[in-house]
């Protein structure tokens, strides 16, 4: 899938957003490596701290339906560009080796992107042998 394809699906899935505390929607679309394509929106909470963001949401979609190979994701949100939250930046790297991509764009013309490893350097991981229980 293009770059731009993945970005219209992230921008749509800004329509699915609960944001009524913010007012800022925001939407993921996640790249498998097999090409299997996972989506995501902000969910936000009264409690706020309990708020999801639009990557954590795809994140967890992928993983709970048996995958855990990630190739690349694509962030929009409502107000421009959207670069992942330090969370969302430690939650990925549990999962994505330094050349997984991360994307976002005001609009499908002006994308830009870091890996992992520019995004998270001296990301911190268990051994990676925990990550097969
Ligand atoms: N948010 C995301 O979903 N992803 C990001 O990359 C940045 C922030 C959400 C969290 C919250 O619902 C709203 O945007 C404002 O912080």
């Amino acid at each position: 899938m293009t770059d731009r394809e993945l970005y219209r699906i992230a921008k749509d899935m800004t329509l699915m957003s609960y944001a009524p505390f913010s007012k800022f929607c925001v939407g993921a679309a996640l790249e498998c490596k097999d090409g299997t394509i996972y989506t995501g929106c902000n969910v936000e909470n009264s409690s706020l701290g309990g708020t999801i963001c639009a990557e954590r949401t795809a994140m967890c979609k992928a993983i709970s339906e048996g995958h855990r190979d990630f190739a690349k994701i694509m962030i929009a949100s409502s107000g421009g560009e959207a670069w992942p939250c330090g969370i969302c930046r430690q939650f990925m790297k549990e999962f994505c080796d330094d050349d997984f991509i991360i994307m976002t764009a005001a609009d499908e013309d002006h994308i830009r992107s870091y890996t992992m490893a520019q995004i998270l350097p001296e990301g911190f991981r268990l051994n990676e042998d925990l990550q097969q229980i």
